[in-house]
Order: structure tokens, then sequence, then C-alpha cells
């Protein structure tokens, strides 16, 4: 397949993540559409077993199976790829595991009986992980006969910024719970692929101080890891200017010239000119001031030196329409 000239050519595993609510779940969403123009397959996972993206998508809810959900954007002669989803969560992850390891057929019900549940869930936070991350670098490395490989992206709605670091860095982990066998050869294979070139982490953030701290937080904790790559970092739910640039720091100070204002409305026809004015330089120099201290934070975006994207604001609730506006802008930034 021909190659894409995008920032992340080489990438098969995106992991999403960022501080809660700023829309991982929305952008993973919107990125595997992106990922899937020209015919590629993308899967769409998810480890939080919140159904997520059954709701994004609109479908009913999302066994621990790759479904089919949506189709790529694309062209009359090169038409988009499928999108799958999958909801992954660690017990059936494990019984899975257990199967493929030990051929243990209907493991599932007699291990939960015996606890084995319980154990992956509750004492093992780690473990758990270890088949979630497990699970996507399985989905990575998959090859299917007549096609080579399975997908050719796996897009990972992760948990939030928080997290990220424990949830990935599985291996030192694990090594504490199994030192030898096939857990721990198991949670090798999943560094090498959480670890290689051809994973990336990105962080989708809102540009407000919180989250752009914890945006700054979690590049500089991969960092520190070492050998996790962080990837873009995407400013969700961004919403045009009314006022030029030059006219920010007037506004934002009450400056702006309201007698000329009124001149404006009143030719326009509007009664009451003047406490129109009024109402509008308020509005204005509360605007100017939200996006002033926004420029502040995009500028601190800009000193983690990763590639940064913008999403538009998806008004009147999002969508699937809303959800193809954004894998479009994805792709005009070279981010897919
Ligand atoms: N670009 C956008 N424009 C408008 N609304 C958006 C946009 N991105 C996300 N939203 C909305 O913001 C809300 C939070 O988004 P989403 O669920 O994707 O965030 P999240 O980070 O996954 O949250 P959680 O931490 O709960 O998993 C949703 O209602 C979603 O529709
Ligand atoms: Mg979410």
């Amino acid at each position: 397949m021909a190659t894409r000239d995008t920032d992340w050519d080489g990438v098969r595993l995106h992991v999403v993540t960022g501080k809660g609510g700023t829309g991982k779940t929305t952008v993973a969403g919107a990125l595997s559409l992106a990922l899937a123009a020209d015919g590629r397959r993308v899967l769409l996972m998810e480890v939080e077993g919140r159904q997520g993206i059954a709701q994004l998508f609109d479908v009913p809810p999302l066994p621990y199976a790759e479904r089919r959900i949506a189709v790529g954007p694309g062209t009359s002669s090169r038409p988009g790829g499928d999108v799958f989803a999958l909801v992954a969560d660690p017990e059936s992850a494990l019984i899975e595991y257990l199967q493929m390891f030990y051929g243990l057929r209907h493991a599932g019900s007699a291990l939960a009986r015996l606890g084995v549940m319980d154990f992956a869930t509750t004492i093992a936070p780690g473990l758990r992980d270890v088949l979630l991350t497990g699970k996507a670098a399985e989905a990575v490395r998959r090859k299917d006969g007549a096609r080579g490989r399975s997908y050719d992206a796996v897009v990972m709605d992760a948990p939030p910024t928080g997290r990220i670091g424990r949830f990935l860095n599985v291996s030192a982990e694990v090594s504490d719970l199994a030192r030898v066998g096939p857990i721990r050869g198991h949670a090798d294979t999943v560094q090498q692929v959480i670890r290689s070139p051809e994973t990336v982490v990105h962080f989708v953030t809102v540009l407000e101080e919180m989250p752009v701290q914890e945006t700054l937080d979690g590049i500089a904790e991969l960092r520190a890891l070492g050998g996790i790559r962080p990837g873009g970092i995407i400013v969700n739910m961004t919403r045009p200017m009314a006022l030029p640039p030059g006219q920010l720091h007037e506004a934002a100070n009450g400056k702006l010239d309201l007698a000329q204002l009124a001149i404006g409305l009143k030719a326009a026809g509007l009664d009451d000119s003047q406490g129109l004015a009024d109402a509008l330089a308020t509005e204005l120099a509360e605007q100017a001031r939200t996006t002033l201290g926004q420029e502040e934070q995009q500028q601190r975006l800009e000193s983690a030196r990763q590639p940064c994207y913008r999403l538009p604001w998806i008004s009147g609730g999002m969508d699937l329409a809303g959800l193809y506006r954004l894998a479009a802008a994805l792709r005009e930034q070279k981010a897919a």
C-alpha cells in the first residue's frame, strides 16, 4: 500500500491519552477514521469498559470481539477502509491468553469458579494492564495469511494522563510478579511493541491550565521512562475568535472604541445602539481574555516540542458527521 506523507508514517500503534473529559474517546475515534482512509484497515480499541466507542459511533454495546463499525473517508477511485472496534477487558483477555498458550478450552467458567479473575483484577493490577496492552500488541503483530498484517493501524482509547505511564510501563511491574515463564515472556513481548518506533502516545488537551499541565507532565514522564515515544499534542475543542489579533489586548482591557461600535450598530439600524455596544464590549472583553489565556497555554504546549494539531469545537453536539470533520482536520494537518 502506498505510504502517505504524514507525521507518523510507520507508526502502527497509536495510544491516545489526555486529561479526563478533554476528548480522548472522540479523538481516538476521529483518528481511527482518518487512518482508515485509502483502504487501510484500522482497529479502535477501548480498555476502560465504558462503551464510549459504541456511544460515539451510535452502535449497540460492543462485545470482546472485533466488529466493523465504520468506513473511513474515501474517494470513488480509492474507497475508505474499514474501522473495527474492540472493547477489551482483562478477564476476557486472560481467558483468551490461557487458551492460546495452554490450549485450555472452555477454561473461562472453570477459572472464574477458581477465583482466578479476582487474582487478575484485584491482587495484581500490573497483570491487568499487561493483559490489556498485550491485546493491543497482539492485534498490532497479528498476521492473516493472504493480506499480511491484519491491521494497518491500531488506535487505543487509553487511560487518562495520570495513569498512562504506569499503564504502559508494564514490564517492570510484572517482572516482580513473574520472573520466568510465559507471563514474563508475554510481558516482555508487550514491552517490545510498546517501546518500538511503531508505537506513539498522543496527548489530547484543551487550552486550559490543568489539562495543559497534565500534558506536559505526561510527556515528561514518558521521556523519563525512556523508550516510550510521545506523539502529537491534539488541542481539542478550539473556537475561532471574533476579533483580529491586533485588537485582542485592547478588547481584553476594555479599551475598544465604544463610540465607534455604537455608530456601527446604529448604522445597522439597531435601536439602543449605545446599550448594545456596552453589552457587546463586555462580551468581547471576556472572549478576548479567554483567547489571550489560550494563547499562553498554546505557547506552554509548544515548549514540549512535539507536533501540535488543532481540532475545532463541533457545535450542536458530536455526531458521526462531526467525527468525520475531525478526521478530515487530522488528515489536513498530517496527523494521519
Ligand atoms: N471537538 C469537539 N467538539 C465538540 N464536542 C466535543 C469535541 N470533542 C469532544 N467533545 C464532547 O466532549 C465530551 C467529552 O468527550 P470524550 O468522551 O471524547 O472525552 P474523554 O476524554 O474520552 O472523557 P473520559 O475521560 O470521560 O473518558 C463528549 O460529550 C464529546 O461529545
Ligand atoms: Mg473516554
